[in-house]
């Protein structure tokens, strides 16, 4: 027996109800705000990825697919899409063919991590990004999108974090007083912390070591370092969010772990167990549901005209977790076709086709089957109507058909059956 790769699963039956009603919702949601779906390959030059992620992230550092194919080429199963997105952006100048450089897509991403609940090798993401416009209003229109998936997923623990890590000009203040506040305390940080320091020091705010948590919390705050025009973006973003009635905290520590990011970043995170949250699932350590923010040089950075970026990304198996659990049933077939006796069979295999071209979810089984088999599986399946058709039905030209929940049987003529149930059905 060959198993699934580690870190990888199947979405079966029973789940897979779950992903298209949040496909669904995500897809209106996003053609509703004017994003239009771009779909990239899942396979990209390593370099696009080195470049854009950014050589100094534990993505490139150490969670990338990369292999050299037959071609000797180094490529890379993307570990995340908006470079992709960027690459399309630019190689298809999209800004000249689209109404609103506003784009989104769906698809795997992989990066080599260590799996637990709601962190995979293999996973999806729904990946929205728009270019081109610098207004904090655009900001707060991104936040708006991921803000209302949530809502409308009726999920309903979710808690919006903000922040601005600056830009070009005054991020570098801030990393250097960073790294002064830090002095001497690096050696007392976890061995993570230690390797951080040195890489990248931004990534400390993530550790979740107890021990580290006193002198992380005397660290600097990136917003105290912002330039003017920074701060006053930032008080932008903030006021729009506000004018929309949209509920927002500020987080010092949320910096991202992606170098590309400029001025605004932002998660909502969902319930943990802690918070109780029997609406739905909860998330455990992993309770990001989506994460993103401004990219101001990456489009520049790859190769494309000096074009603003802004952002996020859901992992959509823990939009799928949280989501609560009587939202989607399985869907259940309208009618299940009962023939019993060669005869009744040929006639009942031509009222199951008429059923489905009519737009009946509609059942049968092929293969001949005594009338009680039958039945039990009309029930096990949970049909609304069962059709039978026997020897008396067939030389009367009629089908009764039974309503499975009240037990009523009425001897409908075998023309008018499927305006019949149709008819019931609405
Ligand atoms: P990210 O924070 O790396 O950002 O990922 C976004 C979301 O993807 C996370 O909040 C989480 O829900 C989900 N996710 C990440 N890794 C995993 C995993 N191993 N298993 C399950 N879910 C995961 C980005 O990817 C940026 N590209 C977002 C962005 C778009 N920024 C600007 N535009």
């Amino acid at each position: 027996m060959i198993h699934a790769l580690r870190g990888t699963r199947d979405i079966l039956p029973g789940e897979v109800e779950r992903w298209q009603h949040v496909e669904r919702v995500a897809r209106a949601l996003c053609e509703r705000y004017g994003y239009v779906e771009v779909r990239t390959p899942i396979i990209e030059r390593e370099e696009l990825f080195v470049k854009g992620t950014g050589a100094a992230t534990d993505i490139v550092h150490k969670e990338m697919y990369s292999f050299t194919d037959k071609g000797g080429d180094r490529v890379t199963l993307r570990p995340e899409a908006t470079p992709s997105m960027v690459r399309a952006y630019v190689e298809h100048t999209l800004e000249q063919t689209l109404a609103a450089a506003k784009i989104y897509a769906m698809g795997p991403m992989f990066r080599y991590e260590r799996p637990q609940k709601g962190r995979y090798r293999q996973f999806h993401q729904l990946d929205v990004e728009v270019f081109g416009l610098n207004d904090p209003a655009i900001d707060a229109e991104v936040i708006d999108v991921a803000w209302t998936l949530i809502e409308e997923l009726g999920i309903r623990h979710a808690d919006l974090v903000i922040n601005s890590v600056g830009c070009r000009e005054c991020r570098p203040v801030f990393m250097k007083a960073l790294v002064e506040a830090l002095g001497d305390d690096v050696s007392k940080l976890c061995s993570d912390c230690q390797r951080r320091a040195t890489i990248n020091p931004l990534r400390i705010y993530d550790c979740k070591v107890p021990a580290d948590q006193p002198i992380i919390d005397r660290l600097p705050h990136a917003i105290d370092y912002l330039c003017e025009a920074c701060r006053t973006h930032f008080a932008g973003v903030q006021a729009q969010l506000d004018a929309w009635n949209i509920p927002w905290r500020i987080s010092h520590r949320l910096v991202r772990g992606l170098d590309y990011y400029t001025r605004t970043t932002f998660e909502i995170l969902g319930a943990t167990a802690s918070d109780g949250g029997d609406e739905g699932e909860t998330l455990g350590a992993q309770n990001a549901l989506l994460g993103g923010g401004r990219y101001d040089g990456l489009v520049k950075d790859l190769g494309g005209p000096d074009r603003p970026g802004i952002g996020f990304a859901a992992g959509m198996e823990r939009l799928v977790l949280a989501l609560p659990h009587d939202v989607v049933a399985a869907v259940k077939p309208s009618a299940v076709v009962v023939a019993i006796g060669e005869d009744a069979r040929a006639d009942g295999l031509r009222l199951l086709r008429e059923l489905r071209r009519a737009g009946c979810i509609a059942h049968m089984e092929v293969e001949a089957r005594s009338l009680r088999a039958q039945m039990k599986r009309a029930d096990r399946v949970q049909a609304r109507f069962t059709l039978i058709i026997g020897g008396d039905e067939l030389a009367k030209g009629e089908v009764t058909v039974r309503n499975m929940a009240t037990g009523e049987q009425t001897a409908v003529a075998r023309k008018a059956v499927v305006a019949h149930v149709r008819q019931q059905l609405a």
